[in-house]
């Protein structure tokens, strides 16, 4: 019966989809603090819709409390950058967000996303485990149109940007429906 539901779920979905987004490549972009492998689960996902994945984190060393993600995205041919589209643009989208405050604020919307064995707040201390990770295509996305694109995520200290402490970039691209 489960089974049912999603795929009619997944048929809405698909039926209203404008594109569909096929992953190309989740990769680790490297970071001083932890080493990441993932994958996602839907694919292609429709646009708009969501879709998710999953990625393995053996984080070495604790992470800072001035803890920043910073998420950029662009089309790869054009270089057009897709702006930051707010809570609704999920991890997806450019917006830079003091992680350790976010967590504490809205922690409705991380918190769902973390390890089940692990506190939703700072500090992190080293460890490993398996963090979700949902692609939600809002509807900003019809208007860049077909083509290649990237979103990175890097795990920053405010004090020192520069440096990843993790990095993963995914590489997507968008074709018609
Ligand atoms: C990531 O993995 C490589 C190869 O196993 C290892 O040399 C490196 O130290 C790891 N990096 C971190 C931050 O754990
Ligand atoms: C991630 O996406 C899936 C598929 O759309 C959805 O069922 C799930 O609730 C989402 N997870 C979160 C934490 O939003």
């Amino acid at each position: 019966m489960k089974h049912l539901t999603v795929f009619a779920l997944a048929f809405v979905a698909f039926a209203d989809a404008r594109y569909m987004a096929k992953i190309g490549t989740l990769m680790d972009c490297g970071g001083i603090s932890a080493n990441v492998t993932g994958q996602f689960y839907t694919d292609p996902i429709p646009v708009p819709g969501e879709g998710f994945g999953a990625f393995d984190f053996v984080l070495s060393q604790d992470l800072p409390m001035d803890l920043v993600l910073e998420k950029m995205a662009w089309k790869i041919e054009t270089g057009e950058v897709i702006p930051c589209l707010g809570l609704a643009g999920g991890f997806m989208g450019s917006c830079t967000i003091k992680l350790c405050e976010s967590l504490d604020q809205i922690p409705d919307f991380f918190c769902p996303f973390f390890p089940e064995n692990l506190p939703c707040n700072c500090p992190f201390l080293a460890t490993s485990g398996t963090v979700k990770l949902n692609l939600t295509f809002s509807e900003e996305y019809i208007m860049y149109g077909p083509g290649d694109y990237e979103q990175k995520l890097r795990l920053i200290s405010e004090a020192n940007p520069e440096e990843n402490l993790a990095c993963v970039d995914i590489k997507y691209t968008l074709i018609n429906a």
